[in-house]
C-alpha cells in the first residue's frame, strides 16, 4: 500500500536497462521525487559512479537529502536548468540521463498541494511551491478564452468552452480557491461523461500542465540532454500522456536524422554530419503485472536514444 510519503517508480528495471549503467559511470535522474530510480542506480554504481539529483518539488528535495552517500548530489532545480546545474556540480559529460515526467504519489495525495480532485485543498498545484502563480491565482483574473485554451489543449477537453464559462460564472460570485469547488463547477459544466473518468480529469491535468509549464520545460531539457551527454551516453524518458510522449518522440527521430540540406546543394549523403543520436529500440511500457501492482504506470511509456 502506497502512503503519502511515498511513491512507486515505474518502470523501474526498464529504465535501468535503458541507461545501459556503467558502474563507474556519471548519471543524472532529473526527476528525483522519491528517489526510486535514483536509489536503484546507486545500487548498480561502484565507488567511482555518481548520481546527480534533481527537482524543482522542496519535498522531493528534502527527502533527497535523508540519502547519505557520497557519490549521490541532490540539487532543488527544475530540470529545464540542467545544463547550468551539471556546469556548477560536475562539468564533464555525463553517462546517462534520466526523466520520469509527471507527479510524484505524494504530489497528488497530499490536499494541500492541491493537485487532486479527489481531496479537499487549496487549488495550488505548483510543482515548485518557492515560486510563481498558484492555479487560483491564475483562474482569478485569466481571460476566458485564456482559461478555454489552455483547458481544450493541455486536456484535450471537448467541453473546454463551457468549462471556461462556467469557471468565470463561478469567480463572479466568489474566488475559486479549492479543488473541489472547481471540481464541481466543471462537473457541473461537462454534458456527457467518458467511463471510469471523473469530469475534472481533463480539466485538472490542464491547469497543472499550464501552470508549471510542463511541456515548454521538456522541450528546453531535451535539447541540453543531449548536450550533456558523452558518446554513447544514454537519454531515457518516462512519459504519462500523448502531450509529452509526442514531444519525446520528435525529438529522438529528429536527432537519429542526419541535418537535411536544401535540394540542388551539391553535397552527397556520406559527406553530411552523422546524426546526434541514434533511438534504441521500440518504446516500453509497462506489463500487465506492474499495472496490476501499480495502476499509476498505465499510461506510461519509455523512450531511450543514444549520443552518437
Ligand atoms: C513521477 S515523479 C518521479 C518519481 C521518481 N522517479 C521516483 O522513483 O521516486 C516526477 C518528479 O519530477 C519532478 N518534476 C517535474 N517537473 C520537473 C522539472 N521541470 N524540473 C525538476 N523536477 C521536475 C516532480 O516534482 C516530481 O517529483
Amino acid at each position: 500500500m502506497t502512503t503519502s510519503s511515498q511513491h512507486t517508480p515505474v518502470l523501474l528495471h526498464e529504465a535501468l536497462e535503458a541507461l545501459n549503467v556503467q558502474t563507474d559511470g556519471t548519471y543524472v535522474d532529473c526527476t528525483f521525487g522519491r528517489g526510486g530510480h535514483s536509489r536503484a542506480l546507486l545500487d548498480r554504481l561502484h565507488a567511482g559512479g555518481r548520481v546527480i539529483a534533481l527537482d524543482r518539488d522542496l519535498a522531493a528535495v528534502s527527502a533527497g537529502r535523508d540519502i547519505v552517500d557520497e557519490r549521490f548530489t541532490i540539487v532543488h532545480a527544475s530540470f529545464a536548468d540542467l545544463r547550468r546545474v551539471l556546469e556548477a556540480v560536475s562539468p564533464a559529460p555525463v553517462d546517462g540521463v534520466l526523466l520520469d515526467l509527471g507527479m510524484s504519489s505524494p504530489q497528488l495525495e497530499e490536499a494541500e498541494r492541491g493537485f487532486s480532485f479527489r481531496r479537499d485543498g487549496p487549488l495550488d498545484m505548483r510543482m515548485d511551491t518557492s515560486q510563481g502563480e498558484t492555479a487560483a491565482e491564475w483562474l482569478a483574473s485569466a481571460e476566458e478564452r485564456d482559461i478555454r485554451e489552455v483547458i481544450g489543449r493541455y486536456g484535450e477537453e471537448r467541453f473546454a468552452k463551457s468549462i471556461a464559462t462556467a469557471i468565470v460564472a463561478a469567480r463572479a460570485r466568489g474566488p475559486v480557491a479549492s479543488t473541489q469547488q472547481l471540481a464541481a463547477i466543471v462537473a457541473a459544466a461537462v454534458r456527457t461523461r467518458e467511463a471510469h473518468q471523473d469530469p475534472a480529469t481533463r480539466t485538472f491535468q490542464a491547469l497543472r500542465i499550464y501552470i508549471n509549464q510542463e511541456l515548454a520545460q521538456l522541450s528546453l531539457v531535451l535539447p541540453q540532454a543531449l548536450d550533456v551527454l558523452r558518446p554513447r551516453g544514454r537519454l531515457a524518458v518516462i512519459s504519462f500522456h500523448s502531450l509529452e510522449d509526442r514531444i519525446v518522440k520528435q525529438f529522438m527521430r529528429t536527432q537519429a536524422q542526419r541535418d537535411r540540406l536544401p535540394p540542388g546543394v551539391p553535397v552527397r549523403d556520406r559527406e553530411l554530419p552523422p546524426a546526434k543520436m541514434r533511438v534504441v529500440g521500440k518504446p516500453v511500457r509497462p506489463s500487465e503485472q506492474e499495472v496490476t501492482l501499480n495502476p499509476r504506470a498505465r499510461s506510461a511509456v519509455l523512450r531511450v536514444a543514444e549520443r552518437q
